[in-house]
């Protein structure tokens, strides 16, 4: 709300004269959807969790499973906490190093994983969701946690009370520096604009002989994201087929097989399913690429592909062959 407050404030004083116009009421009105700790600008509206478990097989568990325990792919929304941790107000597990962070585990404000769903998932459809969907899918996950019961019915009226029930809703800490930035950005580096020098690459602190021994980590983390493992089965071609290698290197480092198992259904087909369907389909190639790079929906069901215009349209028809190949 304040970037938009203040651009139509320079406009007003008359800067940029003759350049653009004041936003309308509306058009800030549609910008202004934060919702904040105090719960204001929170709207009004209900749902309960039996919805909320209707609209989450709908609209949600393909991503991140039934339950909010997410496969291999996807954030792990639930799972974690206990009810020591709901009556203290802190999550015993976050202290052990070596566990896994669920979004109930970190969560400390209520009013961010409504504003999250709200303003952003479905992620193949952000803002699509009503407030009071957005309060069923909220309610669901709470249940999911033990934090309010299968009966339960959240509102903008009892949702100050659940916040009471978060059970890390004293996690939030402030002394780390990113709080109190006196106005200056929180590092020193000065930007290189360019001759900056190689990329910066991950490099695997295993010795040579270690690398792959608990299978190439690339594959058990997730590929859509910041978050991406060390492709550990590189340089190890024994590990790999010998055929196909570098297209599987290539789907691998495309984030491809994130969606799509060898033989497994995962959000999208499995590559053995799509390689049998359009095998002896000679139209295929071009066809299947241009869908991969735009994204699409409706050959396999509702869940869309996502579009991927980052690709060169080369490596995806390589990507394709590759496909049709498998078994
Ligand atoms: C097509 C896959 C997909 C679908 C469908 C989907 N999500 Fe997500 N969701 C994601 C991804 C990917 C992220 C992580 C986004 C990121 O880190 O930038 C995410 C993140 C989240 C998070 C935040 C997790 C965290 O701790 O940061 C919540 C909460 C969430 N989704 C709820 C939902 C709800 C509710 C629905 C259904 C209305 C839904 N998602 C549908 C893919 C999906
Ligand atoms: C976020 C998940 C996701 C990612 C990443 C993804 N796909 Fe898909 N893909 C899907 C889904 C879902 C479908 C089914 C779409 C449909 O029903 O039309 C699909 C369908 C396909 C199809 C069949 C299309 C058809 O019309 O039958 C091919 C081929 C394919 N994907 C290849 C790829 C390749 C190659 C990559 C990597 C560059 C990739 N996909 C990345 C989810 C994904």
């Amino acid at each position: 709300m304040l970037a938009v407050l203040f651009c139509s404030g320079v406009f007003a004083q008359g800067k940029f004269q003759g350049i653009g116009r004041a936003a309308t009421a509306a058009e800030i009105a549609a910008w202004d959807i934060d919702v904040r700790p105090d719960f204001k600008g929170l709207p009004p509206g209900e749902g309960s969790v039996r919805n909320g478990e209707d609209l989450w097989e709908a609209k949600c568990a393909s991503c991140h499973g039934t339950f909010g325990e997410s496969n291999a792919v996807f954030p792990p929304i639930v799972g974690g906490t206990t009810a020591a941790d709901i009556d203290k107000g802190r999550v015993a597990a976050l202290t052990r190093p070596n566990e896994g962070r669920t979004t109930l585990m970190k969560l400390s404000q209520i009013s961010t994983l409504w504003d999250y769903i709200s303003r952003s998932m479905p992620w193949n459809a952000p803002k699509t969701l009503g407030a009071d969907e957005v309060y069923a899918l909220t309610a669901y996950i709470l249940n999911q946690g033990r934090i309010v019961p299968d009966e339960f019915v959240l509102s903008d009226r009892n949702i100050a009370e659940v916040q009471k029930r978060l059970p890390n809703r004293d996690g939030m800490r402030r002394d780390h520096g990113l709080w109190e930035t006196k106005g200056r950005a929180d590092v020193k580096a000065t930007a290189c604009m360019k001759n900056c020098g190689p990329e910066p690459h991950i490099v695997s602190q295993l010795p040579e002989h270690a690398r792959n021994t608990h299978g190439n980590l690339a594959d058990q983390n997730r590929l859509i994201g910041p978050a991406r493992g060390v492709n550990t089965a590189a340089g190890q071609p024994a590990a790999l087929s010998a055929h196909g290698d570098q297209a599987r290197g290539l789907a691998e480092k495309s984030g491809c097989l994130a969606c799509h198992g060898a033989r497994q259904r995962l959000v999208g087909p499995s590559l053995a399913e799509i390689a049998s369907r359009y095998r002896t389909d000679n139209g295929a190639e071009p066809r299947l690429a241009a869908k991969v790079i735009s994204g699409g929906q409706g050959a396999w069901g509702s869940v869309p592909m996502p579009a991927q215009p980052q690709l060169q349209e080369s490596d995806v028809r390589a990507l394709i062959r590759w496909i049709l190949t498998s078994e």
